[in-house]
């Protein structure tokens, strides 16, 4: 579909733990950069967020896409075992990190939480793609779905101003992640496109993406939808060619 030249998509890769070796995430970062040569851009941003390991390994081969982290720690320095501060991944080129991922509410991560990081985020430049949508059942009624949703929302957006397009939201129905390959579910591209159609008249100055088993073979009824703005890609941002089809698609 035609979109304004005034804003960006946006398409993110969300690697999880993946892949195995750094030469592997060297390798795809190379097939994807590749590739983005010769995709008509002006309509689309591209970014691949690693795990922390691989974002020095693979800064200095992203030059059309952007870096992002896929989680950051909620206080800014100090005695956090095993976490990373914004400053921290700023030295590595990172622009964007993914806050509130269903697997890490699913390891605990309460609004309060969420709420610290995107804050901690934004007071560091980072632009936050939060995401929303854990706790969602298949077939769930709508008014039950979006006071859900709007929970998540207000908590983790709470006391935060935030000027045009610094802030993602990401609608990914739990149920609807995939849980490695061959697990895809089937989502209704017009129901994510209502939903964030709804997060965008919430939260106007954000960008609404849908995440949950987004492929190549299916971004096409995604892209379509106009309340949907880019997209957040699990598994197939692990393939090459698909994720090039999913930032094409949400490029045109
Ligand atoms: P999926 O994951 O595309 O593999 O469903 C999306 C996500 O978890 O962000």
């Amino acid at each position: 579909m035609a979109r304004s030249k005034n804003f960006f998509n946006l398409v993110a890769g969300n690697w999880k733990m993946n892949p195995p070796t750094k030469d592997e995430a060297r390798s795809l970062v190379g097939r994807v950069e590749l590739g983005l040569v010769g995709l008509p851009r002006g309509g689309v941003e591209v970014v691949f967020c690693p795990p922390y390991v691989y974002l020095p390994v693979i800064q200095h081969i992203v030059h059309f896409g952007k870096l992002g982290a896929q989680n950051i720690a909620a206080e800014p320095d100090g005695p956090h075992t095993g976490e990373i501060s914004p400053a921290q991944l700023r030295q590595f080129q990172a622009e964007y990190v993914i806050i509130g991922h269903s697997e890490r509410r699913e390891l605990g991560e309460n609004d309060d939480v969420i709420n610290k990081k995107l804050r901690l985020a934004l007071a560091n430049k980072l632009k936050p793609i939060l995401c929303v949508g854990w706790g969602a059942k298949q077939g769930m009624p709508g008014a039950q779905l979006k006071h859900l949703l709007l929970r998540q929302l207000r908590g983790a957006l709470r006391g935060v101003k935030f000027a045009k397009l610094t802030i993602s939201i990401a609608y990914e129905p739990a149920w609807a992640i995939s849980r490695g390959p061959g697990t895809a579910k089937r989502v209704n591209p017009k129901h994510a496109g209502e939903i964030c159609r709804w997060i965008g008249t919430q939260f106007p100055k954000a960008r609404g993406l849908y995440g949950g088993s987004l492929d190549a073979k299916n971004v096409g009824g995604f892209a379509a939808q106009p309340g949907i703005r880019g997209g957040l890609v699990g598994g197939a941002s692990l393939l090459p060619g698909d994720f090039l089809k999913i930032a094409e698609s949400f490029g045109q």
